[in-house]
């Protein structure tokens, strides 16, 4: 399948969508707590992408119960909510979500730390989200979809952690899941040439330890086999002539040093 390229009024819903899904996760993010479950989260969650007039689009994909993907320490992505999961002092927990708004999605993931957090999870966290603007640098015309991959994944390693192979980045419009795949580490294939116009959702989910995960019982939730702490950030990306536009995130770029 081909790779859509955005109209401008789909840009310019995309970009909506995004802001909204940004804004989505700074309300949240002020409400989580210790003492909380995963249920509770994922309410809340959905209750803030609903009075914004967004549909949460996880919600019936292909079965999946919750607005929210909630994964908590080596769970890495697509954990279930849940009301026997209570989240704890010293947890690291995964957000993942997406909405739609006006027909477009906008997907964009987080970990959180829950109070007083061990510095190698704080630094697991900062490392899965400094990977992203790392790989972005390479989010322009003339670069392939493997630049990125490899930004990502030399980011990642050189600093001793471990990159999933069994789940990746992903273009995305009308549909959550298009055209093209975006792994987070070098495969033999170089990918797509980058042009303005297309619209990725980037994705590192990155491992205190090996990269090696399984899939739990209920069908969904990816661990890590070796029962290492797991983080993830995503944000839905617009290439531009020039710098990627983040539609899912205004803030503050971090400095990214080889
Ligand atoms: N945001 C997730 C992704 O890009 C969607 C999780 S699957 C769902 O893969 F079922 F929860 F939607
Ligand atoms: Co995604």
């Amino acid at each position: 399948m081909a790779v859509i390229i955005k109209s401008p009024t789909e840009i310019r819903r995309m970009r909506e969508a995004g802001r909204l899904l940004e804004e989505v996760y700074l309300e949240l993010a002020e409400k989580l707590a210790p003492g909380m479950t995963t249920a509770e989260i994922d309410r809340i969650g959905e209750e803030l992408i609903l009075k914004r007039g967004c549909i949460p689009s996880c919600k019936g994909y292909e079965g999946f119960p919750a607005a929210f993907c909630i994964s908590v320490n080596d769970e890495v992505v697509h954990g279930i909510p849940s009301e026997a999961r209570t989240i704890e002092d010293g947890d690291i927990v995964s957000l993942d979500t997406c909405l739609v708004w006006k027909g477009y999605q906008a997907d964009a993931a987080r970990t959180f730390p829950i109070g007083n957090v061990a510095e190698e999870d704080l630094d697991l966290i900062r490392t899965a989200r400094e990977s992203f603007f790392a790989g972005i640098r390479f989010a322009k015309p003339g670069y392939h979809i493997r630049d990125i991959s490899r930004a990502i994944q030399n980011y990642v390693e050189r600093r001793g952690y471990g990159v999933v192979r069994d789940l990746e980045g992903h273009g995305i419009g009308a549909d959550m899941h298009e055209d093209p795949e975006i792994p987070n580490y070098v495969t033999r294939r170089r990918g797509v040439t980058l042009k303005p116009g297309m619209t990725l959702a980037i994705e590192p989910m990155i491992t205190e330890g090996d990269w090696l995960v399984g899939w739990m019982d209920d069908g969904w939730t990816v661990v890590t086999l070796d029962g290492s702490n797991a983080a993830h950030y995503e944000n839905t990306v617009l290439i531009t002539e020039g710098e990627p536009e983040i539609f899912t995130y205004s803030g503050e770029a971090p400095v990214i040093q080889e």
